[in-house]
This record gives C-alpha cells, structure tokens and sequence, in this order.
C-alpha cells in the first residue's frame, strides 16, 4: 500500500508573505474539506522554507527544498546544503527536476551525488526523471528514463529507493498545458517501477512513490491517479493557488486505486 503524495512545486514564485498567506488558506480549506488518506508536501524556494515549515507545523503537511549541493559547506556561492535545508524544516527535497537539467547543467551524476546527501541528512529525495518531445518522438522515452534512474540512484541500497519518491515529469508536459494522456502516463510510470524492479528488487519498486508532473490540474489530476503505478502528483502552475491545489489533493486520494 503506497499513500498517495501530492506536492507543489513553487518554483521561483511568492515571497516570504505571499507564502504565509498561501499557507494561511490551505489550512482553512484542509478544515472545511476531509483530505485525509495522502501526504501533502510544499516546495516553497528557499527565502521561504523556514515560514512555510512554521505554517505548517503540526499539520503532517511536509516542506521541500526545491534542490540542494551535494555538499555539506564550502566556497559554492549560491548554493544550499542538506543541513540547511533540514535546519530551515524540509523534511523533502527535489532533485533533477528537468528545468535544473535544462538551465543549470545538473548531470545524471549530480542528480546521484544529490540524492545520497538528501539521504544521509534525513530528507526524502523526490528525484525527477523524464524525456523531452523529441525523445519520445524517437521512440528513446524508456531508454531516457532507464538511464536517467539507473544514473540517479546508482549505488543507493534498496531500503533507500523503497523509501524515496520518482516523479515522471516529461519536459514536453511541463507548463505547456499539454498533459500527458493516462496512458501515456500509466506507460512511463509502468515502465519506471519496472526499472526499479530490475535493479533494486520487487519490494523497493513496489514501495518507491512514482508521482506524475506536467500540467496537472484540478480537472485531470483524477484520472492521471486512477492509473496503477501513478501515485500521486508533483504540480507546479496550478499549486500557486490555495483554491486549485486544494482540489487536487482532494482528487489524489483516488491513487493507487
Ligand atoms: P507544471 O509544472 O505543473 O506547471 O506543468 C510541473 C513541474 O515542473 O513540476
């Protein structure tokens, strides 16, 4: 049994303020409407984790680092380690998402170096894979994300992959409004627990999280979740709104189902 796990991915949106408020009427929402039955994570950027970690407090609701070095300190200006992610109150972080890949330069091997320092400082790695249009044109979508899982986890025991979280986000679905069919979805995602599978046993696949990003909405996120492998969602767009992210964690529950 995997509980379902919806999570909002900011992105370089909202201030410290604009993320008080947004948390402010989540809660009142999460009051009003039983959402019981998944786990709920926000991945505010970094100005903002510790206030959002204070709103939340005592809520179950978990807090995201939206990446991190791989290092624990040093002369890496700009950059934000595991520690200080855990001292600001994340309890997850995501890692590899496809804009970091694109505009940043992070590496399969950066993803993997990433990934084992979220693990030894105790946050949950959210490690995001996924092809671009003109991958899946080509046919290479499995090959893309086998390679992309088989370079981002190398070396992790199966206990940790059981217990971390893969979001298939293909970059041609990402804010473009172009959601992926379910099939589409139930494919990739198939695929993807079968890849774990592959490399580090049945009982890690079967307890890894595979959650779907790319254009998820109120109005789809029902359907994308009824598929088997897919277990939630990483949403980014249509997280910025209370309204509209409430919805969706409300149409997660059906995941896995
Ligand atoms: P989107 O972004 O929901 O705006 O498409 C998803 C993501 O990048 O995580």
């Amino acid at each position: 049994m995997r509980t379902p796990l919806l999570a909002a991915n900011w992105k370089m949106y909202k201030t410290v303020a604009e993320a008080e408020a947004f948390v402010l009427a989540l809660l009142d929402l999460a009051e009003g409407v039983e959402v019981g039955g998944v786990e709920v994570v926000i991945a505010p950027p970094f100005t903002a984790l510790s206030a959002v970690a204070a709103g939340v407090v005592d809520t179950g609701i978990g807090v995201a680092g939206q990446d991190l070095h791989a290092e624990a300190e040093g002369a890496f200006t700009g950059a934000i380690s595991a520690g200080m992610l855990v001292e600001a109150g994340a309890t997850h972080v995501i890692i590899g998402h496809s804009e970091r890949r694109r505009l940043f330069g992070d590496t399969d091997d950066a993803v993997n170096r990433k990934t084992k320092a979220a693990l030894a400082a105790g946050l949950i790695p959210i490690v995001c894979v996924g092809e671009t249009l003109e991958e899946r044109d080509g046919g290479e979508m499995p090959a893309v994300l086998t390679r992309q899982l088989r370079g981002g986890l190398d070396g992790l025991s199966a206990e940790q992959v059981g217990g971390l979280v893969v979001a298939y986000e293909p970059v041609w679905a990402i804010g473009t409004g172009r959601t992926a069919s379910t099939a589409q979805a139930g494919e990739a995602h198939a695929h993807i627990r079968s890849t774990l599978g592959d490399a580090f046993g049945a009982d890690a696949a079967d307890s890894c999280r595979i959650l779907y990003g790319g254009s998820v909405k109120p109005g789809n996120v029902r359907e994308l979740v009824a598929e088997a492998d897919v277990d939630g969602a990483l949403v980014g767009g249509a997280s910025l709104d209370p309204e509209s992210f409430h919805q969706i964690v409300a149409g997660g529950r059906g995941a896995g189902l």
